[in-house]
């Protein structure tokens, strides 16, 4: 199976960075979306991203150029006959993909593979939808996809084996680091992100430490950034999304702190509006060292939440491990239940979020018993958010201190 010519649905953020991607390879790519507008606006975006190429001396003028013309547009499936393969980017709603897929179904040749970049609907259902589930996968870039290396490339219960290993192939001919993740809630990166998102606001619910001493703590762990800039850089609505979708999914582990919805109900979105947990500029691109202000409502919030909750506290100094450990805790889960590789975690996780260590390799240094001991302990202060994952209290049992030694054993069904 060689794919040399594709298409992108959606010319958002993430359409036209996927379609630069595929075009800066040599493929031929048609870009769709649904009127000339956002076309324009999405090769621009291409445009801009070729032109910082040439800048940079990454490519010549000419080739860039050349490489630019490799994108094709349309607002009709004309030409889709001939595609190998389709990466559907549009916006995340399962009626609206669902209609894409089922007019892929038709218009593209019976070869023709498709893919989704949803963040979090389910690739099965969608696959169900056509006459080709085998041929059908998820495809998760990350934002921006023209820089950020991971692809999770996510089969749906159907999708065959040869699709799979296919569509792998060609994320590392993109320069892409492909990493085989099977359907569930989150997936990988988002489903391990989440809990440490989450674990930052239940400490600073706590009223002992401020967001940036926590921010600080978590970028001396290896996080290029800490979790409060994250959360105001993502949008504290999407957040709020997803982490109320991954509570309904997997139950109290997930639990959201509640500081994140009352922000959001009093309009702090985080940078987009100006203000989240902390207070930005318009148009200004925060220096790292650069002091930070604190949202003055977040600070009547935090007010008004220790008046009403009897703060619960344990005597421990903050230690950025807690809310390290949630995040290490869900990719246990994830290996525990055969949805990744325990040796793939580390790739997909730095490259996925930028740590400059690995999650697993950080935990064995610390010593997997070590972090038993911890969750444990914390779970006793602060309940099911920390009930280990009984496939690391297996390893401890059995004295495996390093992942390494996992290799041997077959942790996937499939
Ligand atoms: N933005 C991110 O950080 C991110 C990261 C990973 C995955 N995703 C996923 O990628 C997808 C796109 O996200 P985005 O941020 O690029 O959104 P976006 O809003 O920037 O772009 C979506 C584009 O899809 C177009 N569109 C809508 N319906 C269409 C249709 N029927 N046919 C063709 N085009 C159509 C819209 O006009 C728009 O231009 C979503 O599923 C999202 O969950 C987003």
């Amino acid at each position: 199976m060689k794919f040399q010519k594709a298409a992108v649905i959606g010319a958002g953020a993430m359409g036209s960075g996927i379609a630069q991607v595929l075009s800066q390879s040599g493929m031929e790519v048609i870009l769709k979306d649904v009127n000339q507008d956002f076309i324009d606006r999405g090769l621009a975006n291409i445009k801009r991203m070729y032109d910082s190429r040439v800048k940079k001396e990454v490519l010549t003028q000419a080739e860039a150029d050349y490489l630019f013309a490799m994108v094709k547009t349309s607002t009709t499936y004309d030409g889709f006959k001939d595609v190998d393969l389709v990466i559907e980017a549009a916006l995340e709603e399962i009626d609206v993909k669902i209609r894409i897929f089922q007019e892929l179904d038709k218009h593209c040749a019976p070869h023709t593979v498709f893919a989704t970049n949803t963040s979090a609907l389910s690739i099965s259902e969608i696959a169900s939808h056509t006459k080709r589930p085998e041929q059908v996968l998820g495809m998760h870039f990350f934002n921006p996809a023209q820089t950020m290396k991971l692809v999770e490339v996510i089969p749906g219960v159907k999708t065959s084996q040869q699709v799979q290993d296919a569509v792998m192939a060609l994320c590392k001919e993109l320069r892409k680091i492909p990493v085989a993740v099977q359907e569930c809630p989150g997936f990988l990166v988002n489903r391990v992100l989440f809990p440490y998102l989450n674990e930052a606001l239940y400490v600073l619910e706590e009223g002992k430490f401020s967001p940036e001493e926590i921010d600080k703590q978590a970028v001396v762990f290896g996080l290029p950034m800490g979790p409060f800039t994250l959360l105001d850089m993502t949008g504290l609505d999407v957040c709020e999304h997803v982490t109320t979708f991954l509570y309904e999914e997997y139950g109290p582990r997930f639990q959201p702190a509640s500081i994140l919805s009352k922000l959001v109900k009093k309009g702090c979105l985080g940078q987009k509006t100006g203000a989240g947990f902390y207070i930005h500029e318009k148009g200004k691109v925060p220096k790292k060292d650069e002091p930070k202000q604190l949202n003055p409502v977040l600070v009547d919030l935090l007010k008004e939440h220790a008046q009403n909750n009897n703060a619960k506290s344990n005597d421990k100094a903050f230690d950025a491990l807690r809310i390290i450990l949630p995040m290490f805790n869900e990719a246990i889960y994830a290996v525990q239940e055969h949805v990744v590789e325990a040796q793939d975690v580390d790739t997909a996780i730095q490259w996925g979020l930028g740590l400059t260590r690995g999650l697993f390799s950080l935990a064995e240094e610390k010593g997997l018993n070590h972090c038993l001991n911890e969750l444990e302990s914390y779970q006793k202060a602060y309940g099911e958010r920390f009930r280990p994952a009984w496939y690391l209290a297996k390893l401890v049992r059995a004295t495996i201190h390093d992942f390494s030694q996992l290799k041997a054993v077959p942790v996937t069904v499939r």
